[in-house]
């Protein structure tokens, strides 16, 4: 198998957590015979400095021209007081919309040994596991019109959907259910918002071509709640762009830490891969960043852009087996370390790829 992978490492922990997802894909890659190629672009506050914009027109080329683009995080402090169209995150909403994908695939799940991280009880997380469906190149994020009416003293934004945009991003949500529990949970706001009155009324009648799925819908003010208090009667939960923003950093508690998530963009020319964190700057460069996120978004990658699904569960299981094992990161401890033992980020990825080399021999 020969693939081509453009890495935009970005900002902060991005470049630290990234290589690590690479040195597991070679490991993949020589286990299997398989041919990786990488390259590297600019994104984010790295590419204002060095390009004078957080996306070069280079770095939308080269992942137009690639099988899959990984990225690491984009933003930092500096860049806080720039207009939103000029700052890190518009060079990660300008990729998003280059390369396509709507559908972004956010798992939240529980790792039983870090069950104690959790500020959750954990009966409450254990066991967990939803795959989260947000929809990406809509709503408020890109709804027109939008301003900052600076005379006026006045601004607005705009959620808006077609239909059409609905039932896409839900047609791959049933899919994905249909391959899980078979229950789709759909998000809105539907008492309020006529935009949730036609999510709804979409959702409705995509659900009549998968008989075979149960649809239910919450309110996103009572969702974020049934959340955390049961968190294990949810499988696949599908939301509009903002509210998925939302609820998927909420879930993130489920897991104990934002470092271990990754995520998928699917349905576009290209799909693009990123840990659901950050890019950290208060820890960027220290070592301390937690590597599984990126690593368990090359899973994805291998998984959803590769067909290597045996690969893409070999990461996975890995990533299970060093946490058995008792290696953290420091995101993953809480008070004493105990029979754990800490490591920095690149110790970590290499006791993944040990793992991943031991699974796939
Ligand atoms: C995320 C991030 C981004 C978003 C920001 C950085 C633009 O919070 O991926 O969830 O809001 O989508
Ligand atoms: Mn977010």
């Amino acid at each position: 198998m020969k693939l081509k992978i453009l890495v935009t490492a970005g900002d902060g922990v991005g470049p630290e957590v990234t290589n690590e997802a690479v040195a597991v894909l070679k490991e993949v890659a020589s286990a299997g015979g398989h041919t990786f190629e990488f390259d590297a672009k600019r994104i984010g506050g790295v590419a204002i400095v060095q390009d004078g914009t957080p996306l070069p027109a280079e770095t939308v080329a080269a992942a137009l021209s690639s099988d899959a683009v990984l990225l690491g995080a984009v933003g930092g402090n500096e860049f806080n007081s720039m207009p939103a169209d000029k700052r890190p995150e518009a060079g990660l909403l300008g990729i998003r919309s280059a390369l396509g994908g709507f559908a972004n695939l956010r798992p939240a799940f529980a790792f039983k040994e870090l069950a104690i991280n959790s500020p959750l009880r954990p009966e409450i997380v254990e066991g967990a596991d939803i795959l989260f469906v947000r929809e990406l190149l809509g709503g408020l994020y890109f709804g027109k019109p939008r301003e900052w009416n600076k005379e006026k003293k006045e601004a607005w934004n705009t959620m808006r959907y077609t239909r059409e945009e609905v039932a896409r991003v839900a047609r791959i949500a049933f899919q994905l259910a249909q391959k899980r529990k078979k229950k789709l949970t759909s998000v809105d706001k539907a008492n309020v918002l006529e935009v949730s009155q036609l999510w709804r009324a979409t959702v409705n009648e995509v659900a009549a071509e998968f008989p075979d799925v149960t649809v239910e819908h919450q309110y996103v003010d009572a969702m974020s709640m049934h959340l955390m208090n049961r968190p294990r009667d949810f499988d696949v939960v599908l939301t509009e762009n903002l509210f998925g923003d939302i609820l998927t950093d909420e879930s993130s508690v489920i897991t104990g830490s934002m470092g271990m998530l990754p995520s998928a963009t699917l349905g576009g020319k290209v799909n693009l891969y990123e840990p659901v964190h950050g890019s950290a700057p208060d820890i960027a460069g220290k070592g301390l960043a937690n590597p599984v996120g990126a690593i368990m978004s090359a899973a994805l990658l291998l998984r959803h852009s590769a067909g290597l699904e045996k690969e893409a569960v070999s990461i996975e299981t890995a990533v299970r087996k060093v946490l058995e094992q008792g290696f953290r990161t420091t995101d993953l401890v809480r008070g004493k370390a105990q029979g754990l033992t800490v490591l920095s980020t690149t110790e970590m990825g290499a006791k993944v790829r040990e793992a991943v080399k031991l699974l796939l021999a």
